[in-house]
């Protein structure tokens, strides 16, 4: 587990993008499983000024979204598939026939498309390098705490604090969906490579727990110490619970000085 720790939002957004771009440079075809969510909109500003200015090619890539809310249909403007298009895949040259997100109007047969939707990850080689944010719950995808550690791609109940939190996303009056499709933390633990980007104050506590705390099903991230090849990118405001930072800021020196690939 690495621990990368940044001055601010736009350094952890530039960071990860150079990691992305790193990444798909090294491997045209690359599998990149995605995140939706405020915080990664930086990330993908940055990438499509990549594609713009320095020729970053998508043309191969093929990419797996995590998650999207049932009942909203891609058009919709507060849907996981608007946002993605929205921030990053109309910017970019990624093949529409290789962008997959759940599909939030499926209304029966979850089982089969969920499990179609794990064959197509599997069919395409399994995902390479995949993006996480994470919630003020310590959510991975939509993975709730007292999501099984095993789960799978799945309809998922929204836990009280994300629709708090979420809402902000609606407008007044509009009615918020309360379920969603999302891989589950099985899912995610399979993908090659997998960072985690977390900015903010309010995501201070549940990064802490993700990375310091134990492994436990009430904060879905802390699986992620079972991985071994994460990335925490982690700002100075969602840092401040952390115990052990001059730690992690020796590891960072050595990580530059010893493989400075590693940072991007
Ligand atoms: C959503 C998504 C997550 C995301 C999280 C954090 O609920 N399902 O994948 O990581 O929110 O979002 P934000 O970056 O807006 O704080």
């Amino acid at each position: 587990m690495l621990v990368l720790l940044h001055r601010d939002y736009d350094d952890l957004s530039v960071a990860a993008a150079r990691i992305i771009a790193a990444a798909v440079r090294r491997k045209p075809s690359l599998i990149l499983g995605l995140a939706s969510g405020g915080t990664t909109s930086g990330m993908y500003r940055e990438l499509a000024r990549m594609h713009r200015q320095e020729a970053l090619d998508f043309s191969k890539t093929a990419t797996f979204n995590l998650d999207e809310y049932i009942g909203l249909a891609p058009e919709h403007p507060r849907s996981f598939h608007y946002f993605m298009d929205d921030n990053f895949f109309s910017h970019v040259n990624i093949p529409r026939s290789k962008i997959h997100i759940p599909d939030g109007t499926v209304r029966t047969g979850y089982e089969e498309y969920c499990q179609s939707y794990e064959d197509a990850i599997r069919g395409a080689g399994g995902i390479d390098l995949q993006i996480l944010g994470i919630g003020r719950d310590g959510h991975i995808g939509f993975n709730e705490p007292a999501s099984s550690l095993g789960s799978r791609t799945r309809p998922k109940t929204l836990s009280r604090t994300t629709l708090e939190d979420n809402c902000r996303n609606f407008a007044p009056g509009e009615e918020m969906p309360t379920c969603a499709i999302t891989m589950g933390i099985g899912t995610i633990l399979e993908a090659r490579r997998i960072i985690l980007l977390a900015s903010g104050s309010a995501k201070a506590k549940a990064v802490a727990l993700a990375i310091e705390g134990p492994i436990t099903a009430s904060v879905s991230a802390s699986a992620l110490q079972l991985h071994p090849d994460v990335t925490f990118l982690v700002d100075e405001d969602a840092a401040t619970e952390l115990a052990q930072t001059e730690y992690y800021h020796r590891v960072m020196e050595m990580t530059a000085k010893l493989t400075p690939e590693r940072l991007w």
